[in-house]
């Protein structure tokens, strides 16, 4: 990403210059709300990300600048400074979960941009997140582990946000490493990483963006986590990690109908998640892209986190011999993942394209991505 805009809007605004850092968006192959069901993962950092001008300033007020929205604003480092605006609130919220684990900060300039989408359910507000509590581990000498970075993000969202997401976007956006993947056990947080290379075997990766709004906060992503725990409750667990379906079957008619579907989709996609990863290590991508339409139809009927628009995404994605297409992230609008191969790629992008303006009246966006690296100074 070019910075010369930020460096610009840095010095225009503050007058000096100050340390860069970056934390990159995610994909996620397959895994799809396990996280916080203590299942597996299995995402990427990409190479589309978001980059901040820090400097301290020596008060104990932060001043902060969103380059893309031209949006400025002050606040100070106690709870009752929280501030107005939904962006600032990443920023504020990892500085107050920074000091609520001891951390010592004090005020800084930052100027920031980014080039995930947003809303895309690529993580753009994870990779917000990991950007400052890397930066401020470093330029506050914290010491503290990247796993408790990761945590840093995601209480940010539970306590500043609204969301009650897992681990899984954090992870990813501290933990990337270009050209692999990572299968993330998030019971025991053990991960390993998986060399990723699919246009090595033929297949291209690419996201297809129905460009429906997608928002997290107040949605029912919280009722499906909710969903989730009461079955878990029912079961006797503290996740539906390692439930079986026959447990499930078992306690059917203590439970709701919707609950019920909720715990089959993400039993399914426990036992999905391993498949692929075990299909990877034979190269066996077919595997991965038939796991990879199971999981959009779990989402969809199962789990309902899909819309018509990302249906017809997948739909079309079948018809034109794409290996494995699904809707990716949390849901409710977003994007495709897609696992093409490279000779069908042209005709798939150029077929999804005219289906979707002609029936939504505009095309979907096409993102081809990168594994890459995750936080880091540039
Ligand atoms: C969002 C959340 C993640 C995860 C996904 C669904 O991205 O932030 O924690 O639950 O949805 O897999």
């Amino acid at each position: 990403m070019d910075v010369t805009r930020i460096n610009e809007k840095f010095l225009e605004k503050f007058g000096v210059q100050g340390e860069l850092f970056t934390s990159p968006g995610r994909i996620n192959l397959i895994g799809e709300h396990t996280d916080y069901n203590g299942g597996f993962v299995f995402p990427g950092a990409i190479d589309r990300a978001m980059v901040a001008e820090i400097k301290l300033n020596g008060t104990d007020r932060v001043r902060a600048y969103a380059v893309d929205l031209d949006d400025y604003t002050e606040f100070g480092l106690c709870e009752e400074d929280a501030p107005e605006a939904s962006w600032a609130r990443y920023i504020f919220g990892v500085c107050r979960e920074i000091q609520k684990r001891g951390g010592v900060i004090a005020g800084f300039d930052t100027a920031f941009s980014g080039d995930v989408p947003l809303g895309a359910g690529m993580s753009s507000s994870a990779a917000l997140e990991s950007t400052f509590a890397n930066a401020l581990n470093e330029l506050f000498g914290l010491g503290i582990d990247r796993f408790e970075l990761a945590r840093i993000g995601q209480s940010t969202e539970h306590n500043y946000c609204g969301v009650k997401c897992g681990i899984m976007d954090q992870f990813a956006s501290v933990f990337g490493k270009a050209g692999h993947l990572m299968r993330l056990d998030c019971r025991s947080m053990e991960f390993e990483y998986f060399p990723f290379d699919p246009e090595q075997h033929g297949y291209k990766l690419v996201l297809l963006d129905s460009v429906v709004k997608h928002e997290l906060v107040g949605s029912p992503y919280n009722d499906r986590r909710a969903s989730c725990e009461r079955v878990a409750a029912e079961l006797g667990q503290e996740f539906l990690r390692g439930a079986t379906m026959e447990q499930l079957e078992a306690i059917k008619d203590k439970i709701s109908e919707e609950d019920y579907m909720r715990a089959r989709y993400v039993i399914g996609e426990e036992r999905r998640v391993l498949d692929v990863c075990e299909a990877l290590r034979r190269d066996d991508y077919e595997t991965v892209g038939e796991r990879m339409y199971e999981t959009h139809w779990g989402m969809s009927k199962d789990y309902e986190v899909s819309c018509e628009e990302l249906d017809f995404l997948a739909t079309v994605a079948k018809e034109c011999g794409v290996t494995g297409s699904r809707i990716m992230g949390g849901g409710f609008g977003g994007c495709t993942i897609n696992l093409v191969k490279a000779e069908l790629y042209d005709n798939f992008i150029a077929t999804a394209k005219a289906k979707f303006l002609e029936k939504y009246g505009h095309e979907p966006k096409v993102y081809s991505v990168v594994i890459s690296d995750g936080a880091r100074r540039i």
